[in-house]
């Protein structure tokens, strides 16, 4: 997790009456002679859920990469609140001999720093206040909040005492998505997390982020998962950041309203012009009508021009796999996961016809979900 204050974040505690958001103010950023992003502005209230949308190659990681002060902006500035804390995916998965859950527990750092001091704090008034904020971030439920986690990402009680030595490194990048999770960032940042989780992974994750606390900003090509979990889209598109409130569907809707629109201002654009442009063309030579075609030629330079809607595909959506997503029907298990018993919700991925239930579940089950044994 980053710390604030690092270089190439313009800092700021002054948010007047919505403190929490993220704004980004005028930002530019340029890779390797390219413009990616053009004086862009965009504002995220505080605990948005938000889906980081544009074509491949847009600069979407780039914009992570600037919000955590990894790469500094061309121009611009990045404000979030004074102490708020970002989170995203560590580069490096943990290969440790370190059992996962306790990998999970240590990315909580002030609670780790507070427990390391309790062990050595003499001072009564010190140990009071240890204990009192350790009460405060309800440090008594961290294992079964951690183990909660990494069993949502598909490891089982054995697999979270196993060190992460003895995992591929899809199933470490579970592990550091657990983390990061675990240490609840006011501003958590994934990039494409599904990538390394599978159907099972994927359900409990946007059940997660849907009730994340605070704010998420996630770049996803997973339309089921941006229709589901987040309840805003940025949209990275021509160097400019828009905020639409919704999910992916309605921010597809408002785009293409607006398209409409911006299709019959230019219809109507293009015939004012073309009747000014007519009687120019037919007058200015003429004597007699010659001060009226001057006054057409005025009124087109004031005219100006509707541009052309250009269609920027937003990004290659990935079709569910027939042999891993589950038909749409059966997102409707959600809501009853609890209630169904594991194996029987391998259904999905097998497709048998009948949705299974807790009294019968699939018999041809496949065990996608279960980390590898260790060799
Ligand atoms: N270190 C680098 N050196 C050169 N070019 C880079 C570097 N990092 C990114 N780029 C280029 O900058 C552009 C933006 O990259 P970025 O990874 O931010 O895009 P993205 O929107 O996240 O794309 P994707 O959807 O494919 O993940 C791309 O054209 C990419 O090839
Ligand atoms: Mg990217």
């Amino acid at each position: 997790m980053k710390p604030r204050g690092f270089p190439g974040l313009a800092l700021s505690g002054e948010f007047g009456q919505n403190p929490g958001m993220i704004t980004l103010n005028n930002l530019s950023a340029r890779i390797v002679g390219r413009l990616l992003i053009d004086q862009a502005s965009v504002a995220l209230p505080a605990g948005i859920k938000a889906g980081l949308v544009g074509k491949n190659g847009a600069g979407k990681s780039t914009l992570f990469k600037i919000i955590t002060g990894d790469m500094e902006a061309e121009t611009g500035s990045v404000s979030i609140p004074k102490n708020a804390r970002i989170g995203q995916v560590a580069q490096e998965a943990p290969g440790t001999e370190e059992p996962l859950i306790e990998i999970v527990l240590k990315a909580d750092k002030e609670r780790e720093a507070l427990l390391a001091e309790a062990e050595t704090a003499t001072d009564p008034h010190r140990i009071a206040e240890i204990h009192m904020r350790l009460s405060d971030i309800h440090a008594h439920s961290a294992e079964s909040r951690a183990a909660s986690i990494l069993a949502g990402l598909g490891f089982d009680a054995d697999a979270q005492l196993r060190p992460a030595s003895s995992f591929s490194g899809g199933w470490r990048m579970r592990v550091a998505l657990a983390a990061v999770l675990f240490s609840e960032p006011d501003l958590l940042l994934l990039d494409e997390p599904t990538n390394y989780l599978d159907l099972e992974g994927t359900l409990w994750l946007e059940d997660y982020i849907s009730k994340y606390p605070h704010t998420v900003i996630i770049i996803s090509h997973d339309r089921d998962l941006l229709n589901t979990a987040v309840n805003a889209i940025v949209h990275l598109d021509q160097q400019k950041l828009t905020f639409y409130r919704g999910s992916y569907d309605q921010f597809e809707r408002q785009r293409a309203e607006a398209n409409e629109l911006q299709t019959k201002a230019k219809a109507k654009n293009d015939a004012a012009r073309k009747h000014l442009q007519a009687f120019i063309d037919r007058f200015k030579a003429k004597a007699s009508k010659a001060r009226q075609a001057q006054s057409r030629v005025k009124a087109l330079e004031r005219m100006g021009t509707v541009s052309s809607v250009i269609e920027d595909h937003v990004q290659g959506f990935k079709f569910p796999d027939p042999e891993k997503k589950p038909p749409r029907r059966l997102s409707r298990w959600k809501a009853h996961q609890s209630a169904i018993r594991p194996a029987s919700r391998s259904c999905s991925i097998c497709r048998c016809a009948s949705i299974p239930t807790t009294a019968s579940p699939c018999s041809a089950r496949t065990a996608t979900a279960s980390p590898p044994s260790p060799s």
